[in-house]
């Protein structure tokens, strides 16, 4: 990471980013909060971002080439599960774009678009008490799940590092090793469950992940069939 900006309080490290490209600033920016006040997750929903609980932090990327666009909430969260598995052999990655321990989600990505770059969001629940979370938000945190408490700094710096190697490994050699990694520990391949297909909600079996980071899904009636993450929405 080229630069790394620090601040106590924001209202999203992802409209931080974007006030920072607006001003000229480039890819390989990090933007890095205590806390959020208005952390936004996808689908409009709210991310929880209480003082020196999580992590909360942004970073400026280059847009990759045309179809890589969709690896990158992908490969992010393989970056964070990288992390969190040091702290449980519990953790996966759900498709497209979080990380669970057990059942549960730990950490989710928002990657948006503005102008030829993008802003990727992640946040990371570390030290939040297990009450934070209601059961209807089917979420936890490092030490709420695996009773301890990673220092948010160290943390950080490894995400950062295992960020980089991956963003590193998808432009000199492709997408192979990743999709491997991915394969090997996204926990919806083998599941069945609701996914969006076009506008529509339909019950699928999750059989796979293809070479460009898409769900390849079987249907009841045998069609098989792949979903695109194609969430990264435009902040411009
Ligand atoms: C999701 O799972 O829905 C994505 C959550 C992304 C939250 C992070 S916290 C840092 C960055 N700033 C935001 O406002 N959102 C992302």
């Amino acid at each position: 990471m080229k630069k790394i900006l620090e601040y106590d309080e924001v209202t999203s490290t992802n409209d931080v980013c974007f006030d920072l490209i607006e001003n000229g600033e480039r890819d390989g920016t990090a933007v890095v909060a205590l806390s959020q006040t208005k952390g936004r997750g996808r689908q409009g929903r709210f991310w929880i971002s209480p003082k020196n609980e999580g992590l909360y932090l942004s970073f400026i990327l280059r847009k990759p080439k045309e179809k890589l666009s969709q690896l990158v909430p992908l490969t992010l969260a393989l970056a964070v599960h990288r992390c969190v598995k040091e702290y449980s052999y519990n953790a996966s990655i759900k498709w497209p774009n979080d990380v669970l321990l057990g059942e549960k989600k730990v950490a989710g990505c928002l990657v948006e678009s503005k102008k030829d770059l993008l802003v990727a969001g992640i946040g990371i629940n570390l030290n939040n008490a297990a009450d934070s979370f209601t059961k209807e938000m089917g979420a936890t945190s490092i030490k709420a799940a695996c009773r301890k408490t990673p220092d948010p700094v160290k943390f950080r710096k490894k995400l950062f590092k295992e960020f980089e190697s991956l963003f590193d490994e998808l432009e000199k050699n492709g997408t192979g090793e990743i999709i491997k990694e991915l394969r090997e520990n996204c926990s919806t391949i083998g599941k069945s469950a609701s996914f969006v297909s076009g506008g529509q909600i339909i019950e699928a079996a999750a059989k796979d992940i293809d070479s460009l980071g898409g769900l390849i899904i079987e249907r009841p009636d045998g069609k098989i069939e792949v979903l695109y993450t194609g969430e990264i929405s435009d902040g411009s």
